[in-house]
């Protein structure tokens, strides 16, 4: 039996009550629906900047009334310190997702990167410590990695932050590294490479790689791909996310606590192979998406080159085991995204 699978097991015999921070977006959403189907009691925090009611209402329709209604949803902002305070009281674990998560818009936007991402990471770490909350486990990216050009990428080894999105996180770890020296706040950083899955946001300018290119291919748009192609990412399902945040949140090793992981698959894909897995993908459900080339456009700036994870630290201290390759990722999210993107 797998670490997860013994973990689940337990969460069922003896449910426990946790705030997911950003649950109406992407990854919050998708935390939400595991724990509520593991008949956990969940609190549920968001603003609506960029989530959306529509992935709570995905996921209320896929569970059963009654592990519904062990669901709450407070809307409301990180940079209120009393709404803080009021979603962390009597909850055992927090899973904080909530921030403005896109490369670009930090550098169009630093300082609203800043609000939401540095003093509402802050507030609500102060309200988790303030509500004694059993472990606090927080989204930082892969970003911190910055101009490191080293792969795999090792926890210990980070370059100079690239964009004010990656400092964002940068200072997220600072933050819950000095909670533990100066007040003995136990936390764990969870640094995701790029994730995908159903309910990714499909629109706008800051969409992610996989549902925009998806929403082109079938409005039989043209696909841009910045640079040669050869750029590589990590790609990571998000059940496999799910994973790592609960098996960070019940982790008893003190060796596994007041760290931080990568979390991803291991394995890179270039944007290249991405784009013909997500094609053929798409055209063997429907024949009918062109068989088009991609255009390649200019590097953007703030984005790195090469991104590989090494999850060994993951798997050795916290039983994380990612069970998703790329394309069986993509084979369980295609019918969200071909209901959903363009
Ligand atoms: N998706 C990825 O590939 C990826 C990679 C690395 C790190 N992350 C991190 O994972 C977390 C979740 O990302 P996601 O992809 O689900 O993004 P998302 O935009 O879908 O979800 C973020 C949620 O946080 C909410 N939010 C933002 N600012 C808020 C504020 N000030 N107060 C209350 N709610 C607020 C948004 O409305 C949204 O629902 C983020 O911290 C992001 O930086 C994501």
């Amino acid at each position: 039996m797998s670490a997860y699978d013994k973990l689940q097991t337990e969460l069922k015999a003896a449910p426990k009550t946790w705030l997911v921070t950003g649950v109406a977006g992407f990854i919050g959403s998708s935390l939400l629906e595991a724990l509520l189907r593991l008949d956990q009691r969940v609190v549920g925090f968001d603003n609506y900047s960029t989530g959306k009611k529509k992935n709570l209402d995905e996921v209320e329709v896929a569970l059963s009334p009654a592990q519904w209604k062990r669901f709450r949803m407070v809307e409301g902002d990180l940079g209120d310190l009393e709404s803080c305070r009021r979603v962390c009281a009597g909850v055992d674990f927090v899973l904080h997702q909530a921030a403005l998560g896109s490369v670009p818009r930090s550098m169009t936007d630093p300082l609203a990167c800043h609000e939401s991402n540095v003093t509402g990471f802050l507030n609500i770490l102060v309200a988790a410590r303030d509500c004694r909350v059993k472990r606090f486990v927080y989204a930082s990216s892969s970003a911190v990695y910055g101009d490191d050009a080293a792969l795999p990428k090792v926890e210990e080894k980070v370059g100079k932050p690239l964009s004010p999105y990656a400092a964002s996180k940068v200072v997220n770890e600072v933050y819950a590294s000095a909670f533990a020296c100066a007040y003995g706040f136990s936390s764990v950083g969870l640094r995701y490479f790029n994730v995908f899955g159903p309910r990714q946001d499909p629109e706008g300018a800051y969409a992610a790689v996989i549902p925009a290119w998806i929403a082109a291919l079938l409005k039989r748009e043209t696909v841009f791909i910045n640079g040669d192609g050869s750029t590589s990412r990590d790609f990571c399902f998000v059940n496999d996310v799910v994973q790592a945040n609960l098996l960070a949140a019940a982790a008893a090793n003190p060796e596994a606590v007041n760290r931080v992981y990568n979390i991803a698959l291991g394995e890179r894909t270039t944007l290249n192979e991405l784009f013909e897995f997500l094609k053929s993908a798409l055209r063997q459900r429907d024949a009918s998406v062109p068989d088009q080339q991609p255009v390649h456009r200019d590097f953007r700036a703030g984005d790195i080159q090469h991104s590989l994870a090494d999850i060994s630290k993951a798997r050795t201290l916290l039983g994380y085991a990612p069970a998703f390759r790329i394309q069986k990722g993509l084979e369980l999210a295609m019918d969200w995204y071909r209901k959903n993107v363009a």
